[in-house]
């Protein structure tokens, strides 16, 4: 697979059949994605992969307090800006939009958006996740080194037959995270994401983009 088909053919996948991720594939992104950049070397990321009965004990345990109505974690960071302005709330609202109509999800119907929002916290039915930590001693720059490793993980992925979703839900029950990870202190939960072989029933069309010239200027010839 070239690069361009890598990240046209990335989605955030949001149902996986339960075929197993071998430790081996696993093993094999990650060391190859450790070959991504970060100011001065610095590799801010603190992975954990999570397979097999950890998994399923933090799935159950994290749809179990979702369910019961349980309230989020004290939040280490902010997801967007209480005030999101334009044109990131459009899209933002388009996204919603797109997504709940591919569900058959009216958008006011704020339950089913709950049942379906659940669904993060069993991984989309994923065998495999990570669950990806940064120190709160670091700042922007260092978090934007964790998003170019994120995303060369999800190309690595796609180059075996992978699918991903990364999911900043977690983060909102990250304490239900840490009983099973027990991180050292001082790391915060980014984002998990979900890891597994794409169950084609579950597919939706894919999310669009902002036209080119909304997001890029050329300057020269
Ligand atoms: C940092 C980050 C956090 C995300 N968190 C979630 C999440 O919690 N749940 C979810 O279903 N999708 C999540 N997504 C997926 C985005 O909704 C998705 O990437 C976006 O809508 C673009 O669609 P695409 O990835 O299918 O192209 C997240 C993506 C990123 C990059």
């Amino acid at each position: 697979m070239d690069v361009y088909e890598a990240v046209t053919s990335r989605r955030a996948v949001r149902g996986f059949k339960d075929q197993p991720v071998s430790r081996a594939v696993l093993e094999r992104v990650l060391s190859a994605a450790a070959w991504s950049p970060s100011g001065s070397n610095i590799q801010p990321w603190n992975i954990y992969v999570l397979t097999g009965a950890p998994l399923a004990e933090l799935k159950t345990n994290a749809v179990e307090r979702v369910a019961h109505g349980d309230p989020w974690d004290k939040r280490q960071y902010k997801m967007y800006p209480s005030e999101l302005k334009s044109p990131y709330a459009e899209r933002r609202s388009a996204f919603g939009k797109e997504r709940y109509s591919a569900l058959g999800i009216a958008r006011e119907d704020w339950e089913a958006r709950q049942r379906a929002a659940i669904a993060n916290w069993n991984c989309f039915g994923a065998p495999a996740a990570l669950f990806c930590y940064i120190d709160r001693d670091l700042g922007r720059p260092q978090w934007a080194d964790v998003g170019m490793y994120l995303q060369t993980i999800m190309l690595l992925l796609r180059a075996e037959g992978l699918h991903s979703c990364t999911q900043m839900a977690w983060s909102q029950v990250r304490e239900t995270v840490a009983e099973v990870l027990s991180p050292p202190d001082g790391l915060i939960l980014f984002c998990g994401m979900s890891i597994g072989y794409e169950d084609p029933a579950a597919s939706f069309p894919r999310t669009g983009r902002a036209p080119l010239a909304e997001t890029v200027t050329f300057v020269g010839d």
